[in-house]
């Protein structure tokens, strides 16, 4: 499958950091266990609750301060330096790890925890305090406008125009670690069996889309995804 492939589209969901401790969103330790995705991921729910949802992504800002890169993400930024061809990593995290591994050609289309979107400028700024306290927007320095740079419920993910053209001109997708519930990105593999495009599932069980991909391993991300990027590196 390698030899003819000169453009990649990646795209990972929680599964790739889990190993490094950052809970995923559904199963028994999701992260929306005890929490309704309509409490803390709507814009209504911080319209109603500001204060809850702000405490609800503080807290999983503060996280990030006690979480490594794992072996996927590293075997991902080895492959982003290495890679000759158009590559783009797109994630549906809004983690740090990818960016901390050393990946470069990297899109977060659900936003990101370490930015802040300030309401009354409309500009968004690197963040890693705490918005709960209300603090100043680092750009036009008011306050009380900031809200998480997260893509919400009933919000557009980021950059879908790009992901799009990205997967138009692809030879192979590569899915990491997604249960393929969330759109758009769940139907990037169809879009990418739509342009004729190979296409590779690595999760620990079958996503729900798990029929559409040319291929599937099931397993760790941290196991599979060094393994799958040293195999399509020495074809290089
Ligand atoms: P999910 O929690 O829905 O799915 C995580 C997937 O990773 C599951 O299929 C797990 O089996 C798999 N998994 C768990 N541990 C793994 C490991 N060590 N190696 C490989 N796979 C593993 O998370 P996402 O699919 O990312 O959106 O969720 C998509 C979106 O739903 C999120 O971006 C978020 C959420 O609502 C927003 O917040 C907008």
């Amino acid at each position: 499958m390698q030899r003819d492939i000169q453009n990649i589209v990646i795209l990972t969901g929680a599964g790739v950091s889990a190993e490094s401790g950052v809970a995923t969103f559904r199963g028994p330790d999701g992260l929306w266990e005890g929490h309704r995705v309509e409490d803390v991921a709507t814009p209504e729910a911080f319209a109603r609750d500001p204060d809850l949802v702000q405490k609800f992504y503080d807290a999983r800002r503060a996280k990030l301060r006690t979480v490594e890169p794992n072996a996927a993400h590293q075997a991902l930024a080895k492959l982003d330096a290495h890679w000759p061809g158009d590559l783009l990593l797109v994630t549906q995290n809004v983690d740090d790890l990818h960016d901390r591994a050393g990946s470069k050609r990297l899109l977060h289309m659900h936003g990101e925890l370490n930015s802040a979107w300030c309401l009354a400028c409309d500009e968004r700024s690197r963040f890693d305090g705490v918005m709960a306290d209300d603090p100043a927007c680092p750009h036009c320095q008011q306050t009380g406008h900031l809200r998480p740079d997260i893509v919400w419920f009933g919000e557009m993910p980021y950059q879908m125009e790009r992901i799009e053209l990205a997967l138009a001109q692809c030879d192979l997708f590569v899915s990491i670690g997604t249960s393929g519930a969330v759109y758009p990105a769940a139907g990037f593999v169809q879009s990418a069996r739509h342009y004729g495009v190979q296409t590779l599932e690595m999760n620990l069980d079958p996503s729900e889309g798990s029929f559409h991909f040319h291929e599937s391993r099931m397993g760790r991300a941290g196991d599979l995804v060094p393994d799958w990027v040293a195999e399509i590196l020495q074809d290089i």
